[in-house]
């Protein structure tokens, strides 16, 4: 009897959840940083960055914010080819000292944090597949690249990443502080929860008043999921549906969030120096214990989150 032949093997290249190289890099127990194996990506790789960059192009001239667009101005990032990290970083770290750092797919919270702290982005290499391009279940290099990194050229965004870092070092210490076992992991399971809230709807989605004098008092996207959406990016300005709120902390650490629908409630900030005040307050409000107990629901916390900050050391 004829056996039907195989389909042939797909080459090894760098698309998301179907790149050996992680998996590898992950059983060697490099589960973080990791080199950008660029030689591994594939031609329809490289293809699907050129259409996933090109597309964006009007969306960006309409929706972005002024200081997105002065960044990708700077990067120069080129449709023609996937960035070498090594590039951008050459470029990016003497203007703000934040470089990109290839990782292996999820950090831990703490992990996540305590980089910026440092000025560094863990920054994923692998590239969605090009027959889905809206699907994105997990960041990749596209998300991360081009909609991220573009806003780590600028000064007062950059220093309020740091903030964010130097936050999360703070309630780790103070976890480390609680005797009670049971009550130091209902702490920092609720800070956690709020900070991630926090990062999420500012960083990832947030939404910023242009002030006038510096520009014309427009609404324009800053958060780096809707950079990184063809479609979300013109539905969070433009959308009926989409409510776009004050950014009040009470409010938005107790906001539950679903990764898999567009966010049908936004914040807005009025600047950069806004949101590093609203960070500084945030840090506030955790050492006061006012986010000792923020409201149940997305995003779960995990084990390794919380071992992630009960592992930490002083810096
Ligand atoms: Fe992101």
């Amino acid at each position: 009897m004829a056996l039907a032949p195989k389909p042939a093997a797909r080459p090894p290249d760098l698309t998301t959840t179907r790149a050996p190289f992680i998996e590898e890099a992950r059983a060697h127990g490099e589960i973080y940083i990791i080199d950008q194996p660029y030689e591994l990506y594939s031609d329809e790789n490289q293809a699907t960055w050129g259409r996933l960059l090109e597309r964006m192009h009007d969306p960006w001239a309409r929706y972005a914010n002024r200081r997105f667009l002065e960044g990708m101005e700077k990067l120069q990032l080129s449709a023609a080819r996937i960035p070498h990290l090594d590039d951008i970083n050459r470029f990016m770290q003497p203007l703000t000292g934040f470089r990109a750092r290839a990782v292996s797919g999820y950090v831990p919270s703490y992990v996540f944090f305590d980089c910026l702290r440092r000025r560094e982005f863990p920054t994923t290499v692998t590239i969605r597949d090009g027959e889905r391009l809206e699907y994105l279940p997990e960041p990749d290099i596209f998300h991360d690249v081009a909609g991220h990194v573009p806003m780590h050229t600028d000064q007062a965004f950059a220093a309020a990443l740091v903030r964010f870092g130097t936050c999360a070092a703070a309630a780790a210490q103070r976890a480390a502080a609680v005797r009670d076992q049971r009550e130091r992991l209902h702490r920092l399971t609720s800070n956690i929860r709020a900070m991630s809230r926090f990062f999420w709807f500012s960083v990832e989605f947030g939404l910023m008043r242009h002030a006038p004098g510096d520009g014309d008092g427009a609404l324009k996207v800053y958060g780096s999921g809707l950079l990184s959406s063809f479609g979300e990016i013109a539905n969070a300005i433009d959308g009926p549906d989409v409510e776009r709120r004050p950014f009040e902390i009470g409010e938005v650490v107790n906001q539950p969030f679903d990764i898999d629908h567009y966010q049908p409630r936004l914040y807005v900030v009025d600047s950069f120096d806004h949101l590093f005040a609203l960070v500084s307050e945030l840090e506030r409000w955790m050492l006061e214990g006012k986010l000792d107990d923020v409201a149940m629901g997305e995003p779960n916390v995990s084990e390794a989150d919380l071992a992630s900050f009960l592992s930490y050391s002083e810096p």
